[in-house]
């Protein structure tokens, strides 16, 4: 029987594009490779911000504040001015994405990724030769841009060329690549650390993942929907072609995307002003819902938190790091794991055990906390406890690499008709980094004031998204793009939002 809210539904369009090709394995791990970019960024600006050379030139008066406010350990790394430092970034790229919708549009995924790369590049290059904070911050700019671009651009392209069935699989490559990033970035920053000059080469080096990723992207074809939306039909052929496998009939895929094309032209409306139709707004909920939910898990908080709370009980600088590289690794683990489960048990069994998962595991660390540290938080916890904390929270890791770490991505970009997907990814990335930025803005303060109580907050979220995703969100799994109306037709709630307008083409297209 289907789950409440869920429906098993089967491929109900053409089910040609169903098998797995070198030639698309490779195209989509190199696509996935942008995600690079965003993981080293993730990785290296928290290790960054706590390295006193940098401190030191670019943020005295912080050195100053720590010295003072070593009572409270929930206190000790409570700064506005550094965090907003690390969120300028977020704010670039939310302002990036938006406009990113227009360049995938008109430019293509591929070179939207390849302008994002190399915006990326030269804002590392900027903020490892950075003089002053004003070249620091443009840097940061710059480098939101990229992520801006890339984050809009990479899963929509990874959505188009996957084999439908195993679409969610191949979409998860981008989130194992921000894992891989933000491992390097962790690994890079422990060498880095003791050396005066460390800091530039931690930002500086973020050059070699813009590198990495830029040169693939120019080095592989444009999506097939893409190319033919910009009317390059021959390539579209041929890029079809090579990513379906020699012998394979392109034709029917071919065509089939220029009808889904040509209906999308011909209603010629702005994308942004399409979203905000009756008809799509089970879409527009889902693009602004999932990512939201996915900061709300508390990831970013609880990956900056756990090397500072190791530090805090006498690990040492190094163990702490140690710390946060083990939660990486087991983070990346987990994502493999959503790469076998995802397209055999759906998303939604994903969503929904990983919630339950991390639920527990915060729950339980704020209850871990509270019994040891108290509400001052200066009593020591003891090793031990400091390892159950560690063991709970890689439970919790492990959480969300197999849910919301790449469903996330995936979601707001198979869930679109074509002519509104890039637009649809654009306010999914936008809403991502938006609430990446509030939260980090306002975390240490919250942490400072709530305490342990901090981690009961985003338990409480995580219920909240773990309900919505059981009432709410249709299993995807399997659905060829251009069939994906079908979940929403026969979903006990949106049904209502997409049926009643019988006379209209509701979703005209690949
Ligand atoms: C999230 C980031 C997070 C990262 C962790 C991404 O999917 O959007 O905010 O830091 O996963 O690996």
């Amino acid at each position: 029987m289907a789950p409440v809210g869920g429906f098993a539904v089967i491929g109900a369009g053409s089910d040609f594009k169903g098998k797995i090709t070198v030639s698309v394995l490779i195209t989509c791990i190199v696509a996935a490779s942008s995600g690079l970019i965003f993981g080293y960024d993730i990785g290296i600006s928290g290790g960054v911000t706590t390295m006193v050379p940098f401190l030191q030139k670019f943020f005295p008066s912080i050195l100053r504040k720590a010295a003072e406010a070593k009572t409270n350990m929930y206190c000790v790394y409570d700064s506005q001015v550094l965090t907003s430092f690390t969120s300028s970034l977020y704010i670039a790229g939310l302002a990036a994405s938006l406009v990113a919708s227009r360049l995938a549009a008109t430019l293509g995924r591929k070179n939207t990724m390849v302008l994002g790369g190399c915006t990326f590049l030269v804002g590392a290059a900027i903020n490892g030769g950075a003089a002053n904070i004003a070249m620091l911050i443009l840097g940061r700019i710059l480098l939101g841009f990229g992520v801006g671009f890339t984050n809009q651009a990479t899963p929509v392209y990874l959505s188009e060329v996957a084999p439908p069935r195993w679409r969610g699989a191949f979409n998860t490559g981008f989130q194992f690549f921000i894992g891989i990033g933000v491992v390097a970035a962790n690994c890079i920053n422990y060498g880095t650390a003791k050396h005066s000059w460390g800091w530039r080469l931690s930002l500086g080096l973020a050059i070699v993942p813009a590198a990495i990723m830029t040169i693939g992207a120019l080095l592989i074809s444009d999506t097939p929907s893409s190319l033919v939306e910009r009317g390059k039909l021959a390539q579209a052929k041929k890029s079809l072609a090579k990513v379906r496998g020699k012998g394979t009939d392109v034709e029917p895929e071919l065509a089939d995307l220029i009808k889904s094309c040509e209906i999308a032209k011909a209603a010629n409306q702005e994308p942004f002003v399409t979203i905000f139709e009756r008809q799509y707004r089970p879409h527009l909920v889902m693009a602004v819902a999932i990512p939201f939910f996915q900061q709300v898990t508390g990831i970013n908080i609880i990956a900056f938190y756990a090397p500072v709370l190791f530090q805090s009980v006498g690990f040492g600088s190094d163990s702490a790091l140690i710390a946060s590289i083990i939660l990486g690794v087991v983070n990346l683990g987990s994502i493999l794991v959503s790469t076998f489960v995802v397209d055999r048990y759906g998303r939604r069994f994903l969503f929904i055990l990983g919630g339950i998962q991390m639920f527990v595991c915060q729950v339980a660390v704020a209850c871990v906390l509270e019994a040891t540290t108290g509400v001052s938080g200066t009593k020591h916890i003891s090793k031990s406890y400091a390892i159950l904390v560690l063991v709970l929270m890689c439970i919790y890791a492990a959480g969300f690499g197999w849910s919301w770490g790449p469903l996330s991505w995936l979601i707001p970009s198979e869930i679109f008709p074509m002519k509104i997907r890039p637009t649809g990814q654009s306010i999914s990335v936008a809403v991502n980094l938006a609430t990446t930025f509030v939260l980090s803005q306002t975390f240490l303060t919250m942490l400072c004031h709530f305490k342990f109580g901090t981690f009961l907050f985003y338990a409480g979220w995580i219920a909240v998204m773990t309900i919505f995703v059981t009432f709410f969100l249709p299993e995807t799994k399997g659905i060829p793009l251009d069939s994906m109306y079908t979940v929403w037709e026969q979903h006990w709630y949106w049904c209502r939002f997409v049926q009643k307008q019988p006379s209209q083409n509701l979703y005209d297209g690949n």
